[in-house]
């Protein structure tokens, strides 16, 4: 059997072959990522993607769990990384480990993820001394969208020097990766550089140590979000409206179901041998 990936291994990686994450949500999600990403995150944008909802400060614990369970279901190569919601892990180091522990042990993901960086930092070292594996995420942190006033770049001029010494502290507690988010391309190069563990970037151009993207985003399930660093590598999103309008335009002339869909009164009379 394949031996599944786990953050050493993953820590192990850096400066070889960028690594690849995409996120997931779902069983069949999962098993699509599995055989050609290295890791599967079951990111909170699940909440905007999935629910509906405006940010990802109203996803829960619940939440996590639930598409947590689904999705390693369908790994068996690629690792799990969970992230913490909003409002599970800010409060203190025990409240942190507490409920990063339920979600491993609820999901049977291996890893989990928080927001933050130097003021985490304590946070990140205490469950790592834990047994619990952390990525960190710094620059843009979509849960802290209410303090920060927008999905905005972060890291330009007089905020680099913060976003390296927040990498520096996410390394220093003990993260095993750390995703850099909308942070400007150069700035990336420098902390990819300056650190030893790997950095996996969205929207903070190729100098990072692997890439990760939502899914939905890639595959152009949405019509109407198009941020400047996703491509998007099919349009499933044309692709499914234009599967139901035929379909609602078929059973609206009755063309569906045909004969070939539906089944037979009387059972079709064996070949006698
Ligand atoms: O929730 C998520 O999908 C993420 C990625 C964008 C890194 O955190
Ligand atoms: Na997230």
């Amino acid at each position: 059997p394949v031996r599944p990936v786990l953050p050493p291994d993953i820590k192990a990686r850096k400066g070889g072959q960028p690594m690849v994450m995409l996120t997931a949500y779902t069983t069949p999600m999962a098993r699509l990522v599995d055989p050609h990403c290295d890791m599967a995150l079951v990111g909170d944008s699940l909440g905007m993607v999935l629910h509906g909802l405006p940010s990802t400060v109203g996803v829960t614990m619940e939440m996590m769990i639930l598409h947590g369970r689904s999705v390693v279901r369908g790994l068996s190569k690629a690792m799990a990384v969970i992230d913490m919601p909003f409002g599970s892990y800010e409060e203190s180091p025990q409240q942190a480990f507490r409920n990063a522990a339920r979600l491993m042990a609820e999901t049977g993901a291996p890893s989990v993820k928080l927001e933050g960086g130097a003021h985490m930092a304590e946070t990140i070292a205490f469950l790592t001394a834990r047994g619990v594996p952390v990525m960190a995420h710094i620059g843009l942190t979509p849960q802290s969208v209410n303090t920060l006033g927008g999905y905005k770049v972060v890291g330009r001029d007089d905020e680099a020097a913060k976003v390296m010494a927040d990498a520096k502290a996410c390394e220093a507690a003990g993260a095993f990766a750390i995703v850099l988010e909308k942070v400007p391309q150069g700035l990336t190069g420098q902390i990819t550089a300056a650190l030893s563990i790997p950095t996996i970037g969205i929207g903070a151009g190729a100098d990072c140590d692997g890439q990760v993207l939502v899914i939905d985003d890639m595959l152009g399930l949405f019509t109407d979000f198009r941020p400047k660093f996703v491509k998007r590598y099919a349009e499933l999103g044309k692709l499914a409206d234009a599967a139901i309008a035929t379909y609602a335009g078929e059973v609206r002339a009755r063309a569906f179901p045909g004969p070939e869909h539906a089944f037979a009164d009387v059972l079709p009379v064996k070949a006698k041998s």
